[in-house]
């Protein structure tokens, strides 16, 4: 498995470009469900979620194509991704697929949508928390699916198609809004979702699904209202700039010191993550260009953040945050509200000497002179990439292992860091 070898302490300088987003991107590929017709996205992030999700679709029998890159390019220019599900070859998806990425069960929306039946593999758990997916399956039934669980599969049969209806979510709901975007899409009939989520890969979505012949209203608002069609087309859309990309790398300027332009990254989409590494200190700029992170060797302030759907603090930044906070002049109060189980890179935070106490739903962040390298280990992605940003402050060096967290996630990693100055090389090990 591969590992990843950083020598802290160097200042970032220079551009880094952002690319499209995962979370965005693997709800857009699954929308390809939907109809038979091509659907092509731009801005395709090159990431493992984003190939295993190929094979994924592959299985329900959607073809695909990626445009190569042209001669002269750069490795990090994105790709365009052709996705053609003429014939939907089959409506399971298997254990073995699903629990490789909890995305994958939200195929069960376009899969039933289309075809009136679909069996999907429960996700289960992940590093995270326990993660449920009742309320997407409140969503199918509520658009009149009968929904049954046999033997670790979701079944959902709707022979006569999908209706419309009122769906009120009790609490906010990614998954379970683009699964009620998808679903009702291909409804007969009105739907209303209240308590929508507000995220903007929720916004992006709804777009695609528009250019595709949908009628979403209120996509970003927590009224979404869909008045269901007939059938879907193909269309062309480029995904969003990844705000969790941007505000990672917005977090380790702020951390090492130095001045980064984050080509392409859209302020709009991660305002309150910049409003509190402003507060932390770090000096923040919108350029039509992008957004531009400084600091000058000044000491960081500490900065209470608590975590909350869209758009409050994003949770995907919650570990890098912390990683910032924990070199902070004081202490300070990091609260997690979306997963419950969302800490587990404070025990890898402590290797470099990091002082995090946990309290429930609270991380204590007392600030220290400065962190030492060491090797560490993560267990999910924002946790592996917030101890990336900690060994790029460190003193000396640190080995972040299993590197196939951040592959899922983080495009060209290392590169774009190098780039900026970063002393950071990929150990392949093979086997
Ligand atoms: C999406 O996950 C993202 N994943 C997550 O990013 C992100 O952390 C999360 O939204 C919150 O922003 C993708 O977009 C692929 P939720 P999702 O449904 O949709 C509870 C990353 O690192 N819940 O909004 O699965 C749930 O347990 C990942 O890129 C239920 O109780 O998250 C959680 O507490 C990690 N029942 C809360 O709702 C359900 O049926 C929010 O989860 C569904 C969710």
């Amino acid at each position: 498995m591969d590992r990843i070898r950083i020598v802290g302490g160097r200042t970032l300088e220079g551009r880094i470009p952002i690319s499209g987003a995962k979370n965005a991107a693997l709800p857009l590929m699954i929308a390809s469900l939907l109809t038979s017709e091509t659907l092509t996205l731009e801005n395709m992030p090159n990431l493992a979620d984003v190939s295993m999700l190929l094979r994924i679709l592959g299985h329900h029998g959607v073809d695909y194509s990626v445009d190569g890159r042209r001669p002269g390019e750069m490795p990090h220019a994105s790709r365009t991704i052709h996705l053609s599900a003429r014939a939907i070859v089959d409506t399971m998806a298997p254990y073995e697929l699903v629990s490789k990425m909890r995305a994958s069960f939200w195929v069960v929306a376009p899969l039933l949508a289309r075809m009136g039946e679909a069996k999907v593999s429960l996700p289960g758990g992940c590093a995270i928390g326990t993660r449920p997916v009742d309320l997407l399956i409140m969503v199918l039934e509520r658009l009149g699916a009968s929904v049954e669980i046999e033997a670790g599969y979701v079944h959902a049969r709707a022979q006569k198609g999908l209706r419309g209806a009122e769906i009120r979510f009790p609490k906010v709901t990614v998954g379970g809004t683009h699964t009620a975007l998808m679903a009702a899409s291909l409804a007969h009939g009105h739907t209303r979702i209240e308590n929508a989520a507000c995220e903007p890969e929720i916004v992006d979505l709804a777009d695609c699904l528009n250019k595709m012949g949908a009628k979403i209203k209120g996509a970003g608002q927590t009224a979404i209202e869909i008045e269901g069609v007939g059938s879907l087309s193909g269309a062309r859309h480029a995904v969003l700039p990844d705000r969790i990309e941007a505000g990672t790398y917005a977090m380790a300027v702020a951390m090492t010191g130095g001045d980064v332009l984050l080509e392409g990254a859209s302020p709009a989409l991660l305002q309150s993550a910049l409003d509190a590494i402003e507060q932390a200190g770090a000096g923040v700029s919108v350029t039509n260009e992008g957004i531009r992170v400084r600091r000058n060797g000044a000491g960081l302030s500490p900065v209470d953040v608590t975590t909350a759907p869209f758009p409050g603090f994003p949770t995907d930044l919650q570990a890098q945050f912390m990683a910032l906070m924990t070199v902070a002049k004081g202490c300070s109060r990091i609260t997690e509200t979306i997963f419950e189980n969302r800490f587990m890179h404070v025990q890898e935070l402590a290797r470099f000497g990091a002082k995090i106490r946990l309290e429930g739903d609270i991380a204590f962040v007392e600030g220290v002179e400065s962190l030492q390298g060491a090797p560490v280990m993560a267990t999910d992605l924002r946790a592996s990439v917030s101890l990336v940003i900690a060994a790029l402050a460190a003193e000396g060096e640190t080995v972040v292992n299993r590197v196939y967290h951040l592959d899922r996630g983080f495009e060209h990693l290392e590169e774009k860091l190098s780039r900026c100055g970063a002393l950071v090389e990929r150990l392949s090990n093979p086997g």
